[in-house]
């Protein structure tokens, strides 16, 4: 069993046996986030998909308050040490895989951008797979729907999958039940949507058109925990 508790937009932790994972952290600047306290927010290893201000805002105040360890692609990495002499970092790519203390990170594919706040390049932007004696998951991060989908699908058993469904800047929600099913999963966590006016979307329609593919669109509400 793996605890994922929601904080808005593509940003969420995951519980690994007492582990804190947090992925793509933006809450502060999130108005949709406003009572959720960060000072609070545990994490041991801080998990960056691709550059952009909505997915590293705030990296610097969790790395700086609990050390936490960052692990996204080379640039990324570089640019936080360089920038802010955040050094506890461990770096990727496309592809490789390393064993972490709480299970197996890999970095895979997306198709999307990754340009980082001041302009500098944030190299190729990512996803990642997670597997722990605890279970499996996928993290999209910011994608279109892509045929690299099935490779996941093919050669990993992924008991859930976070995708983005709010459309424009990723795919929308029909295109994430298609991935849904590339990746064999029968669990999704709806993100990357609502939190601006370009991906609100109609909540109802996206759990019925998930629902015809017979998956779960899971739509937490932000600050709320879910088991899976
Ligand atoms: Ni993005
Ligand atoms: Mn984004």
């Amino acid at each position: 069993m793996i605890k994922i508790t929601f904080y808005g937009h593509g940003c969420f932790k995951a519980d690994i046996d007492g582990t804190h994972l947090l992925f793509d952290p933006f809450i502060t600047p999130n108005e949709k986030a406003s009572h959720i306290d960060i000072s609070t927010i545990p994490a041991d290893y801080i998990l960056i998909s691709h550059g952009h201000e909505d997915h590293v805002a705030d990296v610097k105040r969790f790395a700086d308050r609990t050390g936490a360890k960052l692990i996204s692609n080379f640039e990324i990495i570089s640019w936080f040490d360089k920038s802010f002499g955040i050094s506890n970092g461990h770096p990727m790519n496309h592809g490789g895989s390393w064993n972490f203390d709480f299970g197996k990170v890999k970095y895979v594919n997306a198709i999307h951008s990754s340009t980082l706040p001041d302009g500098s390049s944030g190299g190729n932007p990512g996803g990642f797979i997670i597997e722990s004696k605890h279970g499996n998951f996928y993290y999209a991060g910011d994608t279109a729907l892509h045929m690299d989908m099935q490779l996941i699908g093919q050669y990993h058993s992924i008991d859930f999958a976070l995708l983005p469904i709010g459309d424009n800047f990723t795919m929308g929600y029909e295109d994430a039940t298609i991935a849904a099913e590339m990746v064999k999963t029968k669990n999704v966590i709806g993100l990357h949507y609502d939190t601006f006016g370009f991906i609100e979307i109609d909540h109802t329609k996206a759990k019925e058109a998930f629902k015809k593919k017979n998956v779960t669109l899971l739509l937490p509400e932000i600050g709320e925990e879910i088991n899976l």
